[in-house]
């Protein structure tokens, strides 16, 4: 089932629109999706390709043809409330809170965008953000035809392949701590993508600043995930007090030891 929509939101394509996602969508966000069509972002929006329990991923299409995943964040429990909270305070971008859950999950969807820019600019390798409004977030899809790439816990590699992919990962970790001044606050096989033997960093609406009280913490929760899977592969890597000095440039280590 697509949902078709296009520059001049035709009526009974609203309406198809409103048949098929009542069950997923509030209003306000068939609105913000419409919104989007009309701002000539998306063209269309396709299958699901990922439902989690806070947001859901759409494949889409924009006005050019490409390719667009298409995250629409939906949760209100107070549980992912607390969760949002948690990783907006401290962080001096963003100073002030929403009281409204509406508007909380608008920032977090901003915020997303936001640090998939900067860790971008940084030269990170992470999914082209395209657009942001209120709680839909647009940007490359990581694939082809709809068919998302695997996550790095689902591929299958040699050795090496696999070693060439963590060498990428620490390489962009660090210039997301150096450049983007982020740390991701995730990180883990299931939030990093394999596409044409690149892996790709996704996930990133917790991602703090590095001045978050919690970073230092943060950084060290997502080295160690990453060192404790790419060890469980049989690989030798460093401790991860040293990926970490490294990260954060205290110390330069010969990573081409190992
Ligand atoms: N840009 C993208 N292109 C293709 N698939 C994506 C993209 N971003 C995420 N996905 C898929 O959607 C899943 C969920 O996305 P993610 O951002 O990790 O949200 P969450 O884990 O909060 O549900 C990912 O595991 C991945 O399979
Ligand atoms: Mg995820």
């Amino acid at each position: 089932m697509y949902y078709k929509a296009t520059g001049r939101v035709r009526k009974e394509v609203d309406k198809d629109l409103f048949e098929t996602v009542e069950e997923v969508f509030d209003s306000a966000t068939v609105l913000a999706i419409i919104e989007l069509c009309r701002r000539k972002v998306i063209y269309e929006l396709r299958g699901v390709v990922s439902s989690g329990k806070e947001s859901r991923i759409y494949w889409g299409k924009s006005f050019n043809n490409d390719d667009l995943a298409v995250k629409i964040y939906l949760t209100s429990s107070a549980e992912f409330r607390k969760g949002m909270i948690k990783y907006l305070a401290g962080d001096p971008r963003f100073k002030n809170i929403p009281k409204s859950t509406k508007k909380l999950i608008t920032t977090w969807a901003r915020k997303e965008f936001k640090n998939l820019k900067l860790m971008r600019d940084a030269g990170a390798t992470v999914p082209k953000p395209i657009s942001q409004y209120e709680n839909v977030l647009v940007m490359e899809f990581i694939g082809e035809d709809g068919v998302r790439a695997p996550l790095l816990k689902e591929v299958e590699l040699e050795l090496s392949e696999y070693e060439e992919l963590f060498y990428k990962v620490v390489e962009d970790v660090r210039k997301i701590y150096m450049y983007a001044g982020l740390i991701h606050g995730d990180l883990s096989e299931y939030n990093i993508m394999v596409y044409r033997d690149t892996p790709y960093i996704i996930d990133v609406s917790q991602s703090v600043s590095v001045s978050h009280p919690n970073a230092y913490n943060l950084l060290i929760r997502d080295v160690t995930n990453l060192s404790n899977f790419f060890r469980g592969l049989g690989l030798k890597i460093p401790e991860a007090d040293e990926l970490v000095k490294y990260i954060t440039g205290d110390n330069h280590i010969d990573l081409s030891e190992y």
